[in-house]
């Protein structure tokens, strides 16, 4: 068994009016799991797009990704939900939290998903909040938040319910150097510390040179 993210001539194009724009262009890769992957590219490179089929959010065109020799791509509408639930977690650039539940709540709702009850869900949430630093803000709602505590808050949950693989799309890219550092170095301390894997993509030199194995995307290729 290949401890891997295998990825085999993965292609995704979007019809556009009468023109049919090609944005990934046939990648392949083999990431190992357990490591800080970085993503980097020019805008509109494919970057996002290849973050939503490795997560199970969209399809590919044509082409395989495994995990683990399973192959995810040829998964069923309800096997791709259980890995979406139970296997990834994903942070995107803005935050998606539910503005008028508070820090506990909004991180509790994959577990809510996930079938487990109110009081398992609290304390979970509790704990992977503590994690991030937030012990104090518990019953906070987002717009009691600043902007980095927000994006704590969504890092607390995408990690609530130990997933193997987190997608982070831009997790820094609104926010000022010194949250944006702070923001990194926990997300790295908790890739050490719990071995999961983290595909991060960033427009950030320093932090894409952090990675274990850095890509680089250009015009729906890896180069
Ligand atoms: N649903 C869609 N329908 C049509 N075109 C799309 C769709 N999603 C993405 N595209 C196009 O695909 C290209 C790649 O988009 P993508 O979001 O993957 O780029 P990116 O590398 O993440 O860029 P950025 O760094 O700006 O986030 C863009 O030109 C975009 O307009
Ligand atoms: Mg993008």
């Amino acid at each position: 068994m290949s401890n891997t993210i295998k990825i085999q001539n993965l292609t995704k194009s979007y019809n556009f009016g009468k023109n049919k724009i090609e944005v990934l262009k046939g990648i392949n890769t083999e990431l190992p799991l357990g490591k800080l992957i970085t993503l980097m590219g020019p805008s509109g490179s494919g970057k996002s797009t290849l973050m939503h089929i490795l997560s199970g959010i969209d399809r590919p065109e044509s082409g395989s990704v495994f995990l683990r020799d399973e192959e995810v791509s040829a998964y069923s509408e309800a096997k791709i939900t259980d890995y979406r639930r139970n296997k990834i977690g994903i942070i995107f650039q803005f935050f998606n939290l539910m503005p008028y539940l508070s820090s506990v709540e909004n991180v509790s709702l994959p577990l809510y998903l996930a079938g487990k009850g109110k009081k398992e869900a609290h304390e979970l949430a509790q704990e992977s909040l503590s994690l991030v630093g937030l012990s104090e803000r518990f019953t906070h709602k987002p717009y009691e938040l600043s902007g980095g505590e927000q994006q704590r808050v969504a890092i607390a949950r995408s990690i609530v319910n130990s997933p193997e693989i987190i997608f982070a799309d831009e997790p820094t890219g609104n926010l000022d150097t010194e949250n944006s550092n702070r923001i990194m170095e926990l997300l790295v301390n908790l890739q050490k510390e719990r071995g999961f894997t983290i595909i991060m993509v960033t427009h950030n030199a320093e932090i894409g040179e952090m990675g274990d194995v850095r890509l680089k995307m250009k015009d729906g290729r890896l180069v």
